[in-house]
């Protein structure tokens, strides 16, 4: 489909995307903010308060601190993520980052939103007394210098695609990073990670209600770009974390990840799995050879990816950065 075609297409879902901002997306100020769950300096029982957060934060262990930091620090390069998403074609025509269009409105909806659990999490780590804030400090700057590729070429459908999985994937990472502080102990913790995933739910939610709406006008271009974000994989957004330097914070950051169950091979597959069948891919009519081409490879994707999954060894390299020593 011709370019001009999919802008059409863009502009047409953008009813819809206003409808979900109005009945679905808090105004700022009715959302949570992170000092409701932090101790407030100005307390007189501040000392003790933090005593407790970092006595319950004790016997959380050093991989799934080391995970909670590469999750901050990909909330944190969040300046990225909007500006990915308004450069997506056909979203923000106006170039204008206070544009009223529903697109652009939504962008910095979902990023405002976004920009909290940085905060909140950042906020955690450092009272926590664990994390070696100024390395941590360096790694949010150095991914920030280095942007995101997140290989969607400016195309809005890649840009969907990609969004309504690494949603997905970020509840996930945030739901089983919340299990295992409750495991250790730290319910404080588990309530903020359980917080913040309940809104990576919701904007989950929208993108693929959007890319959903995409599917019904255009199902040859949706199942082309799926087909293309698939083969090319879905990139952690914090992938460019150490570009330019000789760490390996990424790769480690990858494979605690995958190591404590936070965010696993098997996670990937069930997302494919997941997303294939509520766009109903294997009932999408009106296709052409190459869409008929790309539902066979969709359908069956899911099972590769989980058969990979089982075979996949235990990851190798894993340092215990950004903590204290
Ligand atoms: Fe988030
Ligand atoms: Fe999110």
């Amino acid at each position: 489909m011709a370019f001009e075609e999919k802008m059409e297409v863009i502009k047409s879902v953008e009813p819809f995307v206003e409808q979900f901002i109005s009945e679905k997306m808090k105004n700022p100020e009715e959302c949570w903010q992170p000092a409701d769950f932090l101790p407030d300096f100005a307390d007189p029982d501040f000392h003790d308060k933090i005593q407790i957060l970092q006595k319950s934060i004790a016997n959380v262990p050093d991989t799934v601190l080391v995970s909670l930091v590469g999750n901050m620090i990909t909330e944190e390069a969040l300046p990225s993520y909007q500006t990915f998403f308004n450069l997506l074609k056909g979203m923000n025509e106006e170039r204008n980052v206070s544009s009223n269009g529903a697109w652009a409105r939504w962008s910095r909806l979902w990023t405002a939103e976004e920009n909290r659990h940085g905060d909140l999490l950042n906020k955690y780590l450092y009272l926590s007394g664990r994390v070696d804030m100024k390395v941590v400090e360096k790694s949010i700057q150095q991914l920030l210098h280095n942007g995101v590729d997140l290989q969607t070429d400016g195309d809005p459908y890649h840009g969907m695609i990609y969004t309504s999985f690494q949603e997905r994937a970020t509840k996930i990472t945030h739901v089983n990073t919340g299990k295992l502080a409750y495991k250790s102990g730290d319910l404080s913790l588990a309530k903020i990670c359980n917080t913040i995933a309940g809104e990576e739910a919701l904007h989950e939610k929208a993108y693929k209600f959007f890319m959903g709406k995409i599917f019904e006008s255009d199902p040859n271009g949706g199942l082309a770009a799926f087909v293309a974000m698939m083969k090319k994989k879905i990139v952690m957004p914090a992938s460019l974390m150490d570009f330019g330097t000789e760490k390996r914070q990424y790769l480690n950051y990858v494979n605690i990840t995958q190591k404590i169950g936070a965010y696993t091979s098997y996670d990937y597959a069930s997302i494919i799995d997941h997303l294939v069948k509520n766009w109903g891919i294997e009932n999408l009519l009106g296709l052409s050879d190459e869409g008929k081409k790309a539902q066979d490879f969709l359908s069956t994707l899911a099972e590769r990816y989980y058969k990979l999954a089982e075979r996949m060894k235990e990851p190798m390299e894993m340092e215990l950065i950004w903590l204290n020593k």
